[in-house]
């Protein structure tokens, strides 16, 4: 049997897929997954409570990426559960899977597509600095881009003015600028002509990026490629699409405590909302009417 790998066989996929990051980044990747497969349940899910990933210590992430999943899964009940974040995925994608039993698709960063782009062989690795850190990372990068050069940053204030952006600010430029500052002005940037976006924040703010950097380069992520492997997963297992409740955002802190995210979760194309207490049952529920309010 022919591999489902065009947009046609993906438009067929269905059933129910819940998409998880610590914030906002995972959002590029469900309405990636929505615009492949329209006949797919797609849910979303942050860690609101734990958020950001990217500084902490691998141990506390270790600790808490396997009780999030399993209460998020606990509560939504997805066919295939999708780790958009590349900061957990590189950390604890072994850990998360012993513990569920449903599939997960996890995220690897864009070098491999990165290399084949670029000209010059040289090549930028924007991500979290717990992902740059991460010896996934590293394996990578020795599996595919042993001959080339890679210049890694890691950068915890993009994460939050990609929040910021997200929830409807307009951080200046020259924030941007400074973000990214360091990928140029190191040895052989000067030859860089492509940069990984290895943080699924990170396409949110890709005009910013473009239009902050001192000269043009290709930005390259994945979340294309998680969405594809997703439509996969899901056209293999043939579940019919069950699910007739609206899309919804599950978060771990509070609904309360979101300040603006609830409409930035609606303007996605996720207008209900459900936090999730992790390692507890699911506590409260609220749906976000135009004007913001719940109800
Ligand atoms: N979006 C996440 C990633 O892809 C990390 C953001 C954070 O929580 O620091 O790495």
């Amino acid at each position: 049997m022919r591999a489902p790998t065009d947009r046609d066989d993906f438009q067929n996929a269905s059933g129910h897929a819940l998409v998880f990051d610590s914030g906002v980044g995972g959002l590029t990747v469900a309405q990636a997954l929505k615009s492949i497969s329209p006949a797919v349940h797609v849910d979303y899910s942050a860690d609101t409570g734990y958020f950001p990933y990217g500084d902490k210590s691998d141990e506390e992430l270790r600790r808490r990426l396997p009780a999030v999943a399993a209460a998020l899964v606990e509560a939504g009940k997805p066919d295939v559960f999708v780790i958009a974040c590349n900061t957990a995925s590189t950390l604890a994608l072994d850990e998360v899977r012993a513990r569920l039993t449903v599939p997960v698709v996890g995220t690897v960063p864009a070098i491999k597509p990165a290399i084949a782009e670029s000209d010059t062989n040289t090549v930028g690795l924007l991500a979290t600095p717990g992902t740059i850190r991460r010896p996934y990372t590293q394996d990578l990068i020795d599996e595919f881009a042993r001959d080339a050069t890679v210049i890694k940053h890691g950068s915890q204030s993009l994460v939050a003015l990609a929040e910021a952006v997200a929830r409807g600010e307009s951080p200046p430029l020259k924030a941007f600028a400074e973000a990214q500052a360091p990928l140029f002005s190191a040895n052989g940037g000067d030859r860089m002509d492509t940069v990984v976006l290895a943080c699924t924040h990170f396409p949110l703010v890709r005009a910013q990026l473009e239009a902050s950097a001192p000269r043009p380069v290709r930005y390259v992520d994945s979340g294309d490629a998680i969405a594809r492997q997703t439509a996969r997963h899901l056209l293999a297992k043939r579940r019919p699409t069950l699910v007739d409740r609206r899309a919804t955002a599950f978060v771990t802190s509070s609904v309360d405590e979101l300040g603006g995210l609830p409409l930035t979760f609606k303007r996605f194309g996720f207008p209900h909302l459900q936090d999730v207490s992790v390692g507890v049952e699911a506590t409260s529920t609220a749906t976000v009417s135009s004007a913001g309010a719940r109800r």
